[in-house]
């Protein structure tokens, strides 16, 4: 059993992860900035506020918090909260870690697929490979580099890199599924890199129990989808029609600004590295789907 902190654990992905991990018998405690329940603990990063309590004894940090990346058009400002609220906060955590003079077992952070930057390209993308040169390539850049200090503590550190996660509580799919979405955007032909919310809960838990499970991995299944062939499968598992047309490019380009770029770009990522030491539950997209929308 082990202790282990998560920030952002009230988001979607550290809801179910919280829940994963005490039925496999750890405890887990989550820094917010709102704190509700008795396990939570308060951090305020603009202040570089964080709650001491929420370190005693835990023995990994599972880093999660970071502002929505899709939730607002990226202006300035929203710019600077999406780096500040994964490369801040994960600096604040270094220095506390530091000062409190704690020996974690494991620092293990998420980061985004998007460290490869949004393109359309017929690569496919594996860890080795260098990252984009585009703001969201930055973002996982800085948030990689931050994770990474950790090692200077002789702290193992492991970072996701994550695809789309599949859950019907939120994310992308929530947004996929409203009339403008459910349909093909752009050429349709940009790849989306997916991972069931269960297989990516796993990946986390390997990270814990598995010592073996450090270094950087791909967070994303085996199969290949494109935006295209993604929106008519999932228009068939909700047996929504999609809309005859794909949504121009231009007019993404108009209401959402320079985030449509993640919309309308996305290169293949490789599992392989990842699928050496985890067996992917869901691997097709139907089923993927069929299960997430049974639940
Ligand atoms: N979902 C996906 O498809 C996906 C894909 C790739 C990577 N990821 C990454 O995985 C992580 C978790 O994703 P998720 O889907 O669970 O996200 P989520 O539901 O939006 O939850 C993220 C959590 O981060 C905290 N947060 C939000 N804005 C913040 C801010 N400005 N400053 C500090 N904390 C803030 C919130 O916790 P409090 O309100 O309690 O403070 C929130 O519950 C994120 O970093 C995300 O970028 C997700």
């Amino acid at each position: 059993m082990s202790k282990i902190l998560i920030t952002g654990g009230t988001g979607l992905i550290g809801k179910l992860l919280q829940q994963k991990l005490e039925a496999n018998k750890h405890h887990v405690v989550i820094l917010t900035r709102n704190p509700k329940k008795e396990n939570h603990f308060k951090w305020d990063i603009s202040s570089k506020f964080i709650d001491d309590k929420a370190f005693q004894n835990i023995d990994y940090i599972i880093h999660l918090a970071g502002a929505g990346i899709a939730d607002k058009r990226w202006t300035t400002a929203r710019k600077k909260e999406l780096i500040d609220s994964r490369v801040e906060s994960a600096n604040l955590l270094f220095s506390k870690v530091k000062e409190l003079n704690i020996t974690l077992k494991g620092f293990i952070s998420s980061s985004g697929m998007s460290y490869y930057g949004a393109i359309n390209s017929e690569n496919i993308f594996t860890e080795n490979d260098s990252p984009g040169n585009d703001f969201i390539s930055k973002i996982c850049i800085e948030w990689e580099k931050a994770a990474n200090q950790f090692k200077k503590l002789n702290t193992p550190v492991t970072i996701l890199r994550t695809g789309i996660v599949l859950s019907k509580n939120g994310g992308a799919l929530k947004k996929m599924n409203t009339p403008l979405f459910l349909s093909a955007l752009g050429n349709g032909k940009q790849y989306i890199p997916w991972i069931h919310i269960d297989d990516l809960c796993n990946l986390y838990i390997k990270a814990v129990e598995d010592v073996t499970f450090t270094g950087i991995f791909n967070a994303v299944t085996t199969e290949h989808q494109t935006n295209t062939s993604f929106t008519k499968i999932l228009g068939s598992v909700l047996k929504k029609p999609i809309t005859p047309f794909n949504v121009p490019g231009f007019v993404l380009k108009m209401l959402l600004g320079e985030l449509s770029v993640i919309l309308l770009k996305g290169s293949r990522v490789s599992s392989k590295k990842t699928a050496t030491h985890y067996s992917f539950k869901y691997t097709k997209l139907q089923e993927a789907l069929i299960d997430v929308y049974s639940k």
